[in-house]
C-alpha cells in the first residue's frame, strides 16, 4: 500500500464526522513512528478514537496525541501549535495539516445579522483559526529539501455557490478558499488542496435538517475520506485547486 512516509498529520475536528473518518483513513497510510495529532473540544471522543486506532494491529507504532481544545480561542490555537512544535524534534519527512473543523452557524435572513460579536465569533473560529493554526505549523516545520508538505482545507460547494440565508457559512468557506489559494501562490513547496467532501451523514447534516427541514441524500463519511486520501496519494492536482467529491 502507498504511504505518506514517516509523517506528522494534524487533523482538526477529529472527534466525530468527517474528521474522525479521515483519522482512520490517514492512520493506514502513515509509516511506523509517524505522529497523528487529533484536535477537537471533546477529549473523551478523541480518547475513544485514539483507542480505536490503536486497536488495529497495523497502527500500533503510530504515535497518537489528543489535543482537547477550543479552536475558537487564542489559547486553543496556541496550545495546538505548542503540541505540534514539540514533535518538530522528531525525524519527519512529511507534514500533513488537515483543516477540517468547522461549524454551520446560524441560518437566517441577511438582515438578521446585526450582532457584530456573533458574526466575529463565527468568523474567528471558521476562518481566522485556520489561518493562525496553519501559520503556526508552517513555523514549526519550515519548508526544506526532503520535507513534503500538504495542507488540506475542508471546503464546501458553498465556497463557490451562494445560498440564501447561509451568509455565515458561505462567506467563511469562500474566505477560506481564497486564504489557501494565497498560501499556494506564496509557498511553492507547500501543496494545497481545498476539498469539498460532498453531503455526508454527520451531526452537521442533522443540524441542517433540524434548522431548514431539508434532507439530502447523504454519503457515508468514510467514502469521502477514502477519496481525499487517494487524491493526496496521487498528488496530481495543481496546488491551490478546489476539488469536489463529485468531480474526482
Ligand atoms: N457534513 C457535510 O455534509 C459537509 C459537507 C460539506 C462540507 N463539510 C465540512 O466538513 C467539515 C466537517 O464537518 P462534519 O459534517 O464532520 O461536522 P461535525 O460532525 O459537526 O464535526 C465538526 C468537528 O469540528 C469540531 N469542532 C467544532 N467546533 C470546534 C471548536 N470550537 N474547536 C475545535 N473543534 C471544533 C467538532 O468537535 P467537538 O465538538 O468535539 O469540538 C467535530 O469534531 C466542516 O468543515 C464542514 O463545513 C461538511
Amino acid at each position: 500500500m502507498a504511504t505518506f512516509g514517516r509523517g506528522i498529520c494534524i487533523i482538526t475536528g477529529a472527534s466525530k464526522g468527517f474528521g474522525r473518518a479521515l483519522a482512520h483513513e490517514m492512520s493506514h497510510s502513515l509509516e511506523p513512528g509517524s505522529v497523528l495529532l487529533l484536535v477537537a473540544r471533546s477529549g473523551t471522543l478523541l480518547q475513544d478514537l485514539k483507542e480505536e486506532l490503536h486497536s488495529f494491529s497495523e497502527n500500533q507504532q503510530l504515535i497518537v496525541h489528543c489535543i482537547a481544545v477550543d479552536l475558537s480561542t487564542r489559547e486553543g490555537v496556541n496550545e495546538t501549535v505548542r503540541m505540534v512544535k514539540q514533535e518538530a524534534v522528531n525525524e519527519i519527512d512529511h507534514v500533513l495539516l488537515i483543516n477540517n473543523a468547522g461549524s454551520l452557524g446560524e441560518i437566517s435572513g441577511f438582515e438578521n445579522f446585526t450582532d457584530l460579536e456573533m458574526v466575529n465569533s463565527f468568523m474567528s473560529f471558521n476562518v481566522s483559526s485556520a489561518l493562525a493554526l496553519t501559520a503556526g505549523v508552517l513555523q514549526a516545520f519550515p519548508c526544506r529539501a526532503g520535507l513534503r508538505w500538504n495542507v488540506v482545507n475542508v471546503s464546501s460547494i458553498f465556497a463557490l455557490k451562494a445560498l440564501p440565508s447561509w451568509v455565515l457559512y458561505c462567506t467563511a468557506k469562500a474566505a477560506r478558499k481564497m486564504m489557501f489559494s494565497v498560501l499556494a501562490e506564496e509557498e511553492p513547496n507547500v501543496k494545497v488542496l481545498s476539498y469539498s467532501p460532498g453531503p455526508m451523514d454527520t451531526d452537521m447534516q442533522e443540524d441542517i435538517l433540524r434548522l431548514t427541514g431539508v434532507s439530502h441524500c447523504l454519503l457515508p463519511c468514510q467514502e469521502s475520506a477514502v477519496k481525499l486520501v487517494k487524491l493526496l496519494h496521487n498528488n496530481d492536482y495543481p496546488s491551490g485547486k478546489h476539488l469536489d467529491f463529485f468531480e474526482v
